[in-house]
């Protein structure tokens, strides 16, 4: 049966947990279908960061029934590509991350060499391998988790696309796409889809011959979904910059007396409909620099008037000490 991405209405949802800049973004869509097309037994994912890809694979996973079992390795500190960073990130995600998937999923914060050991030869249905992007490191992330596939596993790549600096994906992906049935998607930095277990569902393997057919045609309503939610990423700034701006110039209305008006805007209104969301907030931020340039007038107009009053004292002072000074002369 053709490919039908109404099938998976996942990919067309609001991702729950988006953070401001990941790359991966794009791929939130292909990671719903691939997550419901391929209900793993058990997921890994390799290199997690803020969460933006595997917080998606488990927006999908929470809906299967039986739940497959997820687990996201990364130290938590860091590598060159990545930069490195400090353990609020691991909190942040913590945060939101236990309470909505922990019955079925786990954060192990160790090493990828060191979390080998954590699982059984022949368990692990679906890898997505994101960490270190080095050659080297990559195929070594590669070679040693592969005796932890089953014969029915499918793994990915992330970063296949980048040849700046010393990224290498590009270069394993060239090795591995001639030696295994696959697919790149070639934006979001790209993202190889590699069958390595011989006991694919049908499904996939149609999905996957119709992505190298017609490349175009078929990711099309993936690209149209990411657009979406790429969109409601740049609201979200927007909104964290007009919050920003709003707390700022209420502690100026409440100097001055004044009554704060303006509220927050819902982000819910950026899935529904980003255009009219984007329109308002752009309202609200020219109301406010008018409130601002107003305050700050009024602001200087008072500080100016407590200055000439200050002004006013010392003159007064000056002019009584000079005649002091004048009567004693005399
Ligand atoms: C590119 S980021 C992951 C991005 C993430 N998938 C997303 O959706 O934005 C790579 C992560 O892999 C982690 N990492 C790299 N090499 C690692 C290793 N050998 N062991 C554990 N974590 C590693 C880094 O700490 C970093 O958080």
């Amino acid at each position: 049966m053709a490919f039908n991405i109404a099938d998976f209405p996942e990919a067309a949802e609001a991702p729950l947990w988006l953070t401001h800049n990941s790359a991966w973004v794009d791929h939130i869509p292909m990671a719903c279908v691939l997550m419901r097309m391929l209900k793993p037994r058990v997921f890994v994912e390799l290199g997690t960061f803020r969460g933006d890809s595997y917080m998606a694979f488990c927006q999908t996973a929470v809906r299967l029934s039986p739940h497959p079992r997820c687990f996201a390795v990364d130290n938590w500190v860091g590598d060159p590509h990545a930069g490195f960073y400090g353990p609020h990130i691991l909190a942040e995600l913590r945060a939101f991350h236990d309470p909505t998937y922990g019955h079925f999923s786990t954060l192990i914060q160790k090493d990828f060499t060191a979390a080998i050991s954590d699982f059984a030869d022949d368990s692990i249905d679906l890898l997505h391998i994101d960490g270190h992007h080095t050659y080297e490191a990559v195929k070594q992330d590669f070679l040693t988790w592969l005796p932890k596939l089953t014969s029915r596993a499918v793994v990915l790549f992330h970063d296949t696309q980048i040849r700046d600096r010393d990224f290498g994906v590009w270069q394993l992906w060239r090795e591995l796409a001639a030696e295994y049935p696959s697919f790149e998607v070639p934006y979001g930095c790209g993202l190889g889809i590699l069958a390595v277990g011989t006991e694919q569902p049908a499904a996939f393997l149609e999905l996957l011959a119709e992505l190298n057919a017609a490349p175009e045609r078929t990711l099309a309503p993936f690209k149209a979904y990411a657009a979406r939610i790429d969109m409601l990423r740049t609201c979200m700034a927007l909104t964290n910059d007009l919050h920003h701006a709003q707390s700022m110039i209420n502690e100026w209305r409440k100097v001055l007396g004044q009554p704060i008006t303006q509220n927050t805007p819902d982000l819910a209104g950026a899935w529904q409909n980003p255009r009219r969301f984007s329109a308002g907030v752009l309202t609200d931020t020219r109301q406010l620099v008018a409130d601002a340039a107003r305050m700050l007038s009024t602001l200087v107009q008072k500080e100016l008037s407590v200055t000439q009053n200050q002004i006013g004292v010392v003159q007064q002072t000056v002019d009584k000490l000079k005649m002091a000074g004048a009567s004693k002369v005399g």
